[in-house]
């Protein structure tokens, strides 16, 4: 039988000090894809692994792949994309583009910002530009009907957590400075690793 998770996000089991490592890595590799990050405000921004040189981000991030590796999921990595804001969150949507769980990881000014879970129905399919030459951005994916959704969680994006990106979410941000939040995005593939690890409920 096919194995489902039912939870919808949980604290990642990260040592502090070690999620503290990650966070200049992952910026520098935020600045290595753009050095102008303000422009892809309320934007996700990011590349397909395959897309990237693997080398450049063992230079850049060494912290984070050494425990991705350590955590023998490194071969079910699929992207890494940073969600920007300024000033305002993210409508309700769902990551449309493809997988399933993200690892998010506050890089920067994610005090006072949530991740919020809804139910909610999903509006018929619209694409916008793309926010990056590189990856394969489709909007936010799929847009929910704000008006008939209804919160069923949220998290605190201070923290790093698993989350599963195919259901509705939003970003919510209550001050003006530049927000990043990084999320390492895994292919369905690494499920037995997050049921094993966390648990199925
Ligand atoms: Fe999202």
């Amino acid at each position: 039988m096919e194995q489902t998770i039912s939870w919808l996000f949980k604290k990642a089991k990260i040592n502090e000090n070690e999620a503290a490592l990650w966070k200049p890595e992952l910026y520098n590799l935020a600045l290595n894809i753009s050095e102008n990050l303000e422009q892809f405000a309320t934007k996700p921004v990011g590349k397909l692994i395959a897309e990237y040189n693997l080398e450049i981000i063992e230079r850049i991030c060494p912290s984070v792949v050494n425990y991705i590796k350590s955590e023998q999921i490194y071969d079910h990595l699929y992207y890494i994309c940073f969600i920007i804001n300024q000033g305002t969150g993210t409508p309700i949507h769902n990551d449309g583009f493809g997988p399933i769980y993200g690892l998010n990881v506050p890089i920067l000014n994610c005090e006072n910002t949530s991740t919020v879970y809804y139910k909610a129905k999903f509006l018929p399919r619209r694409t916008v530009e793309g926010s990056s030459e590189s990856f394969p951005a489709v909007g936010y994916g799929f847009w929910a009907d704000e008006e008939s959704a209804v919160e069923v969680g949220r998290l605190d994006a201070t923290v790093p957590h698993w989350l599963d990106v195919t259901a509705p979410h939003k970003a919510e941000v209550f001050h003006d400075f530049l927000r990043i939040n990084c999320s390492i995005r895994f292919h369905d593939t690494i499920i037995d690793y997050l049921i094993k690890k966390y648990g199925k409920d």
